[in-house]
């Protein structure tokens, strides 16, 4: 570490202002009357026009700039600037002090000086991102002249190729070939005497020469203009305007974007430089801190929601398998089985914004998109399920799925599986044990629960033991019969998920199946966690099993983030269901989200991602089972393609839930999410993006295996 900035650091720790010459630079900078005019002039010589700044929000979590892929764009970043500039006379969008930045726009827009591309790096805590930004660009057009806001000396000279490294020059640089921009460092000084340095890049290479080290400058000269963007270059040019008290090991290693966690310090050596300028649109807004978010959230939003780890975070932008917080740090996310073909993916995105520009309406109308998603759905499905029904999420399927049941068989009472969950609703909860046998629940009449077919700690033990469970769902369909009444149907996952990962035994599914249909009644897979192809040997995980369900339920992955759901069944359920009484969904299959889910399906297809999940899947179980063998409060590791879990217990199989929650807590730290579950909460879950990689599963291993070797792990 530099050693100026450990001693800033210090100073900062005994809570004095970090760089000692601060409070005085900062009253003498108060009393500077400077415009944003001085800084930047205009292109033309002869316009009578001021330059005006207007902001321009480049945070990590910016809507402005869109979709990661529109703002490493120059050509998208370059035509959205220039609408912000012709909103009004002398418009030039500026800002950007003190912001946080996603990685891919400081890969393509450069970090520091010495750091080109070297934006990551492994910190105390995992991996951290330089994302905070130091300086105040200014998008002026190219030709726009730069002036110095002092009098002062140049104290460096850099050349930026085009790919944005900078080189230092010790003399003037006569450029050969196209040079992509120039940087200087000026030498100025307070009335007190105190230096302080202002640094401009992206001007013309052409100011070098007649800018050399150690020439003086007039406050007012002009020092450059803007650079063009040369054939080739993948950015689009700007100047970064930077104030700072040091200029840290002469300036060679000076950076234009910092780690996070060091804000206090470089704000206090890189003030802010509209303290010059003084221009309302230049002016850091308050910014909420979590304090305030948590305080307001648990004050005015639902009571009974919660939140993920000891210390929560607050999430700005989704990229493939990693979400970003608002400090630009990515943490690898092995929880959303949601983003089923990764967060944001360009053209799920790209199909709903498409369809919303055009048209959204309801069901009542002819619409090609509702038809093809529904074609390309049921395309998947064994042939006997051929009838689609659009919902807006997991529940509302499940709850038309019991609905159904219902109106098939013309009776109520329901087999549902010990800490199952199908949803949020009424008639949902009363099937889901795990929550009317959880903390705040009350029991359910006409749910008849089976015993949890867990091979590792359940009632029978062994991948042999399906028969066993299986005789369980016989026997609830007998009490139903015996109190004179018939059955509705059975529901079940097809690997249970908040049961804890749990595979179902061989032959438990076909036989539970068999005896339900003896009986009269159906039979529904819910495949809300586990479908569209995250077990990888199957599209859907019921045909693990050898069975074709009365009625499946589709939700989470389908829309990819997007409120999509939907309840496929056979003809003879359909018809029976179709009474006379209208089913209206007024969201439910209409076209964006239909766009929305077509699209998905197509993804999944062209980027082959079933077949990520059965071999990454299966790369992934495999290194978990080698932790097992070197960690033994493994208890278990269990699932299938990108649907895995482990289980940790102590040498007599005793859950240990508080070890899960340190273990989910730890590696939250380090950089990847993870959840717990289960009926004991000891259990992770393993559920990511379908465009998790290798690399990614090399990483969570990585991690696993530090956090398993800490003491608070042991046994
Ligand atoms: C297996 C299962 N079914 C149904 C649901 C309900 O889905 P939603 O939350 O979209 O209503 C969930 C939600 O977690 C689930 O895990």
């Amino acid at each position: 570490m530099d050693e100026n900035l450990a001693h800033y650091s210090f100073r900062q720790a005994c809570g004095i202002a970090p760089h000692p010459g601060e409070p005085e630079f900062l009253l003498w900078a108060q009393k500077q009357n400077l415009r944003f005019s001085d800084l930047i002039g205009t292109a033309d010589p002869f316009s009578r026009i001021t330059p005006v700044p207007v902001p321009v929000d480049l945070s990590v979590g910016s809507a402005w700039l869109g979709h990661a892929r529109e703002f490493t764009d120059p050509n998208r970043l370059a035509f959205e600037l220039d609408c912000l500039s012709r909103q009004q006379k002398g418009a030039v969008p500026a800002g950007g002090y003190l912001e946080y930045r996603s990685e891919p726009f400081l890969k393509t827009y450069g970090a520091g000086m010495e750091t080109q591309g070297d934006i990551r790096a492994e910190g105390n805590n995992g991996p951290v991102c330089r994302s905070l930004h130091l300086g105040t660009d200014v998008w002026a057009k190219p030709g726009t002249p730069v002036h110095t806001l002092f009098d002062g000396r140049v104290v460096q000279v850099w050349t930026a190729g085009n790919d944005g490294s900078l080189t230092e020059t010790e003399t003037v640089t006569k450029t050969d070939g196209p040079l992509g921009s120039a940087a200087l460092m000026l030498a100025h000084q307070t009335l007190g005497g105190m230096a302080f340095f202002t640094l401009y890049l992206g001007l013309d290479p052409e100011c070098l020469n007649r800018l050399h080290k150690d020439r003086a400058v007039e406050k007012g000269e002009e020092l450059g203009v803007v650079a063009a963007r040369t054939a080739g270059e993948n950015r689009v040019p700007h100047l970064h305007f930077q104030v700072t008290l040091d200029r840290m090991g002469q300036g060679c290693t000076f950076p234009r974007v910092v780690f996070p966690d060091q804000r206090q310090v470089w704000r206090s050596i890189c003030p802010d430089p509209n303290l010059f300028l003084k221009n309302q649109s230049l002016a850091q807004g308050p910014g909420v801190d979590t304090d305030t978010v948590l305080a307001f959230r648990c004050r005015h939003l639902g009571k009974s929601l919660s939140l993920s780890y000891d210390t929560p975070l607050k999430i700005v932008r989704g990229s493939g398998a990693f979400l970003v917080d608002e400090a630009g740090r990515p943490y690898l996310d092995t929880v959303n089985n949601v983003a089923h073909v990764g967060h944001e993916h360009p053209r799920v995105v790209k199909a709903g914004q498409a369809q919303m520009a055009v048209l959204n309406t309801n069901t009542r109308y002819l619409h090609d998109s509702i038809n093809r998603f529904a074609e390309t759905l049921l395309a998947t499905f064994p042939k006997p399920l051929s009838v689609v029904h659009f919902v807006n999420s997991g529940s509302e399927a499940n709850e038309l799925a019991l609905r159904m049941a219902k109106a098939v068989t013309g009776h109520r009472d329901m087999i549902a599986v010990e800490v199952g969950y199908h949803g949020n609703t009424g008639a949902c909860i009363d099937i889901s044990s795990y929550k009317f046998d959880g903390k705040g629940g009350q029991g359910a009449v006409h749910t008849h629960i089976v015993p949890l077919p867990d091979a590792f700690r359940g009632l029978y033990r062994g991948a042999d033991t399906g028969l066993q469970y299986a005789a369980h769902v016989r026997e609830q369909i007998d009490r139903v019969h015996a109190a004179g009444r018939g059955i509705a149907g059975f529901i079940c996952e097809s690997i249970i998920s908040c049961g804890g990962q749990i595979e179902l035994p061989n032959g438990y599914l076909k036989t539970a199946y068999d005896a339900v249909h003896r009986a009269g009644g159906v039979c529904i897979a819910d495949e809300v966690q586990v479908g569209c192809g995250r077990v990888g040997h199957a599209f859907w995980a019921f045909e693990l099993h050898d069975v074709v369900p009365d009625i499946v339920t589709i939700g989470k992955p389908i829309g990819n983030g997007h409120p999509l759901a939907a309840v496929v069944c056979t003809q003879k359920v359909a018809e029976s269901f179709a009474n006379g009484m209208e089913y209206f969904n007024t969201f439910g299959g209409n076209p964006v989200s239909c766009s929305v889910g077509r699209e998905v399906l197509h993804v999944i297809a062209d980027e082959g991602l079933q077949e990520n999940a059965r071999t990454t899947g299966a790369y992934l179980k495999s290194g978990l089972k080698d932790l097992q063998k070197r960690f033994p409060v493994i208890g278990d590791v269990r699932g299938q393609g990108l649907f895995l879990g482990f289980e940790l217990v102590d040498e007599t199989l005793q859950p240990l839930g508080d070890r899960a929650g340190y273990l989910a807590n730890r590696m939250r730290d380090l950089g990847i999410l993870m959840s717990t579950d289960g009926r004991d909460h000891n259990v992770l879950k393993i559920k990511p993006p379908m465009v998790f990689s290798r690399t990614n599963a090399d990483e969570l291993l990585f991690r696993l295996e530090t956090v398993f070797g800490e003491d608070a792990m042991a046994v």
